[in-house]
């Protein structure tokens, strides 16, 4: 651990707060978060919240940064990414370590989630030349129309602990290329990832004249609730739960602000009678398991027809009684603990629910301590139980059984979630079935690859309770801009739109 820390430069205690002007905060009045090991119970380090004063240095300072990063082309603003992303790719293994030290999810997880920071930071690279608009035909004699899109300003990030880092980067490296500043508030749950990000950056942006394009606000409720309503942010960014995000979003609504909502989700997986079981079953397992159930794309329900019911019962229970539990830095492990105890508690609530509502769990459903261990869990359910369709942030798996293809589609699309979905056949009529308008209601919809684990080149996010933002690939950039509608006039006439006769 020690080796982390300095290869990261952290301390035992650290300063929450970094503003562009100021630094990092001295300011000592706000209370101290612990960063607690979750596999542990041990206090890996302290983080200083950000105090009022710190926030208003925060927000003036971004406006400030804005100002220059506003006009420095784009391809330069590329440029700041690329030295970060190359940063980023020196530091994998400890910053990947830490992830794992402070959330519990396995090193290769941890690694991977790094790995997509420099992925994101690449995507950016190139996107940064490539900010185009469309040009319109003008219906005018002697006029053009084309569109722009422009810097839109302050982006307030703010990230949730399962994945402490990947998250911050989809959003801040391409607000970044779009000429924006970002304000990032992280998961008090993972403050030390944020300080180590924090530090990192500011090492190669400081060497290289890009200062206080990333500030950070390590903080409470009360400063997050402050930035979600400062009309001085332009786009409010927010990764959690649907409660919360729907507070979030009713507010920066009220305020007639943007914001983008990456909330939860109840995934679903189809096992129709052409399924290849030797790619479910892993991908299943992958994504159930993976991460101990804690990504918003983890696998929670598996449709499975009857005729292959049995059959993947086997060989789900068969994988699942293979999955090591443990120390997530061990390089065998494949499942580390829940975030905290109030995780483990509405784990075990969950399973007595689903117990409650004629459930029958076929693996699991207790607790593993010390610690907050908890066993993956397979539970035999029907899709339309209250328990089954809600997101409970844990390896919890409900087993469904159908007859026909548009009884899975209707099951699977009952839930109030759109996240991420699959299917697994090899009848393409199925395949496109559920890929088409008829299928899957999810912004992801996959066939023969599992639900979580996207790459970043493709747009993220879902419908409904989801919150129907789209973050990372595709054109995602675009929300982190504003569009402009430009139609120029190069003729010596005033001829007016729709052919309005107007003349004094
Ligand atoms: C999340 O859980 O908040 O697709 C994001 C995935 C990851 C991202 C998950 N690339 O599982």
């Amino acid at each position: 651990m020690r080796d982390i820390f300095a290869a990261l430069d952290l301390n035992e205690t650290n300063a929450g707060a970094w503003s562009g002007d100021g630094g990092w905060s001295n300011d000592t009045t706000g209370p101290v978060i612990d960063s607690v090991n979750p596999t542990t119970g041990e206090v890996l380090g302290r983080v200083r919240s950000a105090t009022v004063a710190d926030y208003e240095r925060i927000l003036v300072s971004s406006r400030r940064v804005f100002d220059q990063w506003k006009i420095t082309p784009a391809p330069k603003r590329g440029e700041a990414i690329r030295l970060v992303s190359e940063e980023l790719r020196k530091h994998k293994s400890a910053l990947g370590s830490l992830v794992t030290l402070e959330v519990g999810k396995i090193k290769a997880e941890g690694d991977g989630e790094v790995q997509e920071m420099i992925d994101i930071g690449d995507f950016a690279v190139g996107q940064s030349r490539m900010l185009y608009g469309q040009t319109m035909h003008s219906e005018r004699l002697l006029h053009r129309m084309y569109e722009q899109w422009h810097p839109l300003g302050i982006v307030g990030i703010i990230s949730a602990f399962n994945f402490p880092v990947a998250v911050w980067s989809w959003n801040a490296f391409l607000a970044a290329i779009c000429g924006d500043v970002s304000i990032w508030k992280p998961s008090p749950k993972a403050p030390l990832c944020g300080v180590a990000v924090q530090k990192l950056v500011n090492r190669v942006l400081e060497r290289n004249g890009f200062p206080g394009i990333f500030q950070l606000l390590i903080a409470g409720n009360e400063l997050a609730e402050k930035l979600v309503e400062d009309r001085r942010v332009d786009l409010v960014s927010f990764t959690g739960s649907t409660a919360v995000g729907r507070k979030v979003g009713e507010r920066v609504a009220a305020r007639l602000g943007k914001s983008l909502l990456e909330l939860g989700g109840n995934n679903g997986i189809i096992v129709d009678e052409f399924a290849n079981l030797d790619l479910a079953v892993p991908s299943i397992v992958f994504g159930a398991v993976g991460t101990a159930g804690q990504r918003c794309t983890s696998t929670r329900r598996v449709f499975v027809h009857e005729s292959r019911s049995k059959e993947l019962e086997q060989r789900l229970l068969r994988a699942y009684s293979q999955v090591r539990i443990g120390d997530p830095l061990k390089p065998e492990t494949l499942m580390g603990p829940l975030i905290d105890d109030a995780s483990v508690q509405r784990y075990l609530q969950a399973v007595e629910k689903a117990k409650h509502a004629g459930g029958t769990v076929l693996c699991g459903g207790k607790t593993k301590p010390p610690g907050n261990f908890v066993e993956p869990t397979i539970i035999r359910a029907r899709a339309e139980w209250e328990i089954v369709q809600t997101e409970t942030f844990a390896p919890i798996l409900y087993l469904i059984e159908y007859q026909s293809l548009d009884d899975a589609i209707a099951m699977h699309n009952a839930s109030h979630h759109g996240l991420s979905s699959a299917i697994f056949t090899d009848n393409l009529r199925h395949a496109e079935k559920f890929l088409s308008a008829l299928g899957s209601d999810c912004g992801i919809a996959n066939v023969n690859i599992g639900t979580s684990g996207a790459e970043i080149g493709g747009a993220f996010g879902g419908e409904k309770d989801t919150g129907g933002g789209r973050e990372s690939g595709s054109d995602s950039w675009k929300a982190y801009m504003r569009r402009q509608t430009n139609t120029i006039n190069w003729s010596r006439e005033l001829p007016l739109a729709q052919g309005i006769d107007f003349k004094v």
